[in-house]
């Protein structure tokens, strides 16, 4: 069975979860609250399994033993759904660096906020440590915003996993969910 690591599985990306359940996947979930897992896992439709994968990311020695130890008991993982906060900048690499150390080909979707879509507004140097690691297949996945009758206002929980959804079905380099021009028409 193939093993999925979603990193923030349990908040926005609930539904990516799911998804990957329901496709009969392995889905090692990485979040920190009990109750959210709970409901995860209670949740319809699952053929597969969801192992919560309890840990904070911000600490990144318990963030390596916790992937080492689902990898012994799941086996390598072969897709990774990232959406980290910017408290836990390194946690993204360690990811991969652990993931890459398998020796098998992986898809590592980076779940990353609007100011994303503008290079030089953000330090890129990051996307050199995905690009060096030779198993590692990095796609950027950027959430935008949404214009509705001349307004804009931020995606829905929903809208951000069936989005997320429709890149890993699409597999670009780069997929934007919703729109990020105008740039001057963000919430
Ligand atoms: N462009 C956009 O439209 C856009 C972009 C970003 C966010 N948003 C919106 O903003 C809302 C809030 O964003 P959010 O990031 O709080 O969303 P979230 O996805 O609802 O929650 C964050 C996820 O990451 C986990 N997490 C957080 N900190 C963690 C840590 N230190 N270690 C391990 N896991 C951790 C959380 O679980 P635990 O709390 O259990 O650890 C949860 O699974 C979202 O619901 C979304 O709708 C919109």
């Amino acid at each position: 069975m193939s093993h999925v690591l979603i990193a923030g599985g349990t908040g926005m990306l609930k539904n990516v979860s799911l998804y990957f359940a329901s496709h009969g996947m392995n889905v090692s979930v990485i979040a920190r609250n009990p109750g959210k897992f709970e409901q995860l896992i209670l949740s319809k439709g699952i053929h597969g399994y969801i192992n919560p994968l309890r840990a904070d990311y911000n600490d990144y020695e318990q963030l390596k033993r916790r992937i080492v130890n689902a990898v012994s008991i799941y086996g390598p993982i072969e897709t990774v759904v990232a959406w980290i906060h910017s408290s836990a900048p390194e946690a993204p690499h360690i990811i991969a660096e652990i993931v890459n150390s398998y020796n098998i080909p992986v898809k590592y979707f980076h779940i990353l906020g609007s100011e994303h879509s503008d290079p030089s507004a953000v330090n890129e140097d990051y996307k050199e440590i995905f690009y060096r690691l030779k198993n590692i297949f990095y796609r950027k996945v950027i959430l935008g915003f949404i214009i509705e009758d001349d307004k804009s206002r931020w995606l829905t929980d929903t809208e951000i996993s069936n989005g997320v959804i429709d890149a890993l079905k699409k597999d670009d380099d780069v997929f934007t969910v919703g729109r990020t021009e105008p740039w001057e028409m963000k919430p």
